[in-house]
């Protein structure tokens, strides 16, 4: 069954018409051409596939398009500003080399711009379970906190 739907994408007003089954990363990837979301898994479990909604990460391979009617939602195409200016988060990633095949990636600054977007900093350690929900098959782990602490790191033990 095809149900209308609302969203905002990226800050730009989208009207779908979605069958009740299909998958917010189809619709994102499929409908939207938005190709930064990867499909892994599709099972909730490596985190390619993660994008905001109203300004939290969900992996969106398990969330049902039609459960974002009425909602915001953001992936990296709608981060680099009009002057090709890059995220803080996506520089960082550039910096600390923390893109090998780029698989994992999109996901990965998603989850950094929620972090960022909290506030406040954190330690190595509470970056490495604050992306736990992510896998990156070239198990780039530690250039990807390098990245993630240049942005939202806490000074600690004198490591920073
Ligand atoms: S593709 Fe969604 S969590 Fe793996
Ligand atoms: S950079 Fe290849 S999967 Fe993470």
């Amino acid at each position: 069954m095809i149900k209308t739907i609302h969203l905002t994408v990226n800050g730009r007003a989208v009207e779908l018409g979605v069958d009740q089954r299909e998958s917010l990363t189809d619709t994102l990837r499929n409908r939207l051409g938005l190709t930064s979301v990867k499909k892994g898994c599709e099972a909730g479990e490596c985190g390619a596939c993660t994008v905001l909604l109203d300004g939290k990460s969900v992996n969106s391979c398990i969330y049902l398009s039609v459960w974002a009617d009425g909602h915001s939602i953001l992936t990296v195409e709608g981060l680099t500003k009009e002057n090709g200016e890059l995220h803080p988060i996506q520089q960082a990633f550039v910096e600390e080399a923390a893109i090998q095949c780029g698989f994992c990636t999109p996901g990965l600054v998603m989850t950094g711009v929620e972090i960022a977007n909290s506030g406040k900093t954190y330690t190595r350690e509470e970056l490495r379970e604050l992306i736990s929900g992510h896998l990156c098959r070239c198990t780039g782990y530690e250039n990807i906190l390098n990245a993630l602490e240049r942005v939202v790191g806490r000074k600690e033990n004198g490591t920073l």
